[in-house]
């Protein structure tokens, strides 16, 4: 079967983890494709070399997950010769054998404009920023939750402005704003989309 669940929206709204519970209910393969870009910030150098080179091996590094990192990230991805150099690799992930969740910033927009699930995970700054925070640690978290939530807003504010692939919902997705929903409710709602998705022979 061939089924792609494009699931976008702004950092730390819940993407990963719902994306992560769909591929396990469908058995679909996961690509968090943030990490491509993470990948690219963290090898330095020229930017656009870096993102034609890159490797399965460059994602394996442990040190992609830090707020560095994705602030480091979301200034390559603003490059449009990097977002280029990544397209292939992600269209031939998501139409492979098997079904493919990918989350993102631009899979439902651009990479994926006919994938049969499209998802826009959201949720309000100031809950993602201390979702962030308490994942850091909390009270013990090496920055204080304001500092988390500016480096939010920043993200946010690169990403929904850049001219290239800019984040934004499909005209077509189903919108998930997680501000008041447990991430259970969230990832059932997904879930239910998905299920639909292949009921109506989507797949
Ligand atoms: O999702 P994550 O926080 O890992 O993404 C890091 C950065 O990579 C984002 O802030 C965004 O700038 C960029 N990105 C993107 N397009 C994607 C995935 C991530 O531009 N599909």
């Amino acid at each position: 079967m061939i089924f792609t669940v494009a699931i976008d929206g702004p950092a730390a709204a819940g993407k990963g983890t719902i994306s992560r519970a769909v591929a396990a209910r469908f058995g679909f393969a996961h690509l968090d494709t943030g990490l491509l870009y993470r990948a690219v910030g963290a090898k330095g150098g020229d930017p656009v070399a870096a993102a034609r080179g890159l490797v399965p091996a460059d994602l394996d590094r442990t040190d992609l997950r830090t707020l560095e990192a994705g602030q480091a990230a979301s200034r390559v991805a603003a490059i449009p010769e990097v977002r280029a150099a990544l397209v292939d690799f992600q269209r031939a992930f998501a139409r492979r054998a098997g079904g493919a969740v990918l989350d993102g910033r631009d899979i439902g927009t651009v990479i994926c404009p006919a994938a049969e699930v499209k998802l826009y995970v959201t949720a309000a700054p100031q809950v993602r920023a201390r979702r962030r925070w308490l994942e850091l640690g909390g009270d013990t978290a090496p920055k204080s939750y304001d500092a988390v939530l500016a480096e939010v807003r920043e993200r946010d504010a690169r990403d929904t402005g850049r001219a290239d692939a800019p984040l934004r919902p499909a005209e077509d997705a189903l919108l998930l704003d997680t501000t008041e929903l447990t991430i259970e409710t969230a990832v059932q709602k997904a879930i239910k989309a998905v299920e639909q998705g292949i009921g109506q022979g989507r797949a």
